[in-house]
């Protein structure tokens, strides 16, 4: 049985100040034994107030992004050993934010996972078909390309220590939710892909606009385990909630 892994992209949001009440909010209502895996990514500036306020606690810390190179002449950048150095355990690579507004390819995010990997952390590896693509009946082409990319780099070994993401992007910060049926679907597809890599016991998340409301649904599915959270993980109880309907 996979364990569930709710995870929270807070995007470009929060505050020193804000942070400290919203971190304190999720230790006081997380139970240490839940049986679900749970952390939040705040910007990297604030990757520091979680290592000092979260450390011991259940819930874990990762990062929006990685560089795919170690070190070096490249301003800007965050080498995913520096992650690694402020406790991070997860980073989010290949988001659609990042592919669609910083042009970054399959390949690109294929060498950011190898990087996490590297690094000793793990890489959440967002996949996800926009609009335009589900309807021309792209979805699985697209997200199996994407996938493909990482599972083609990443050595063997290595490829059951990633996370994948399923991220619609036309579901993202937009309300509109893929039924569950929709998702599975993809689901069932993406752990194909990781079963033929001898990968198959990889946690898949599904997010975009997951809500207290259908997180438990969604969740249900046979080959849904948790949720990449974006607008819901910057309030406190509905973050919870959806951990809660994890179990
Ligand atoms: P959303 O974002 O939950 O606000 O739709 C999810 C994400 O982009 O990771």
């Amino acid at each position: 049985m996979r364990r569930k892994l709710v995870v929270g992209n807070w995007k470009m949001n929060g505050s020193l100040a804000a942070n400290a009440v919203l971190l304190e909010a999720l230790q006081a209502g997380l139970d240490a034994d839940s049986g679900v895996d749970s952390a939040v990514c705040p910007p990297a500036p604030f990757l520091a107030q979680c290592q000092a306020m979260l450390a011991g606690s259940p819930l874990a810390w990762g990062a929006q992004d990685v560089s795919a190179n170690a070190a070096g002449a490249f301003t800007g950048e965050m080498a995913a050993a520096m992650l690694a150095d402020f406790g991070c355990k997860y980073v989010i690579v290949g988001h659609s934010e990042r592919r669609a507004c910083h042009g970054e390819s399959s390949e690109l995010v294929a060498k950011k996972a190898l990087a996490a990997l590297a690094a000793g952390l793990t890489p959440i590896v967002c996949v996800g078909e926009t609009l335009a693509e589900r309807d021309a009946g792209q979805t699985f082409a697209v997200v199996g390309e994407q996938l493909g990319a990482v599972l083609g780099l990443v050595p063997a070994a290595d490829a059951a220590r990633i996370v994948v993401a399923y991220e619609p992007v036309w579901a993202i910060g937009t309300g509109k939710t893929a039924t569950p049926a929709m998702a599975q679907e993809v689901h069932a597809q993406l752990r194909a892909q990781l079963t033929d890599k001898n990968a198959g016991g990889v946690q898949i998340l599904y997010g975009g606009s997951m809500k207290p409301d259908n997180a438990g649904e969604l969740m249900a599915q046979a080959d849904i385990d948790g949720g990449l959270i974006g607008g819901a993980a910057l309030k406190a109880a509905d973050f919870l909630a959806i951990i809660a309907a994890a179990r």
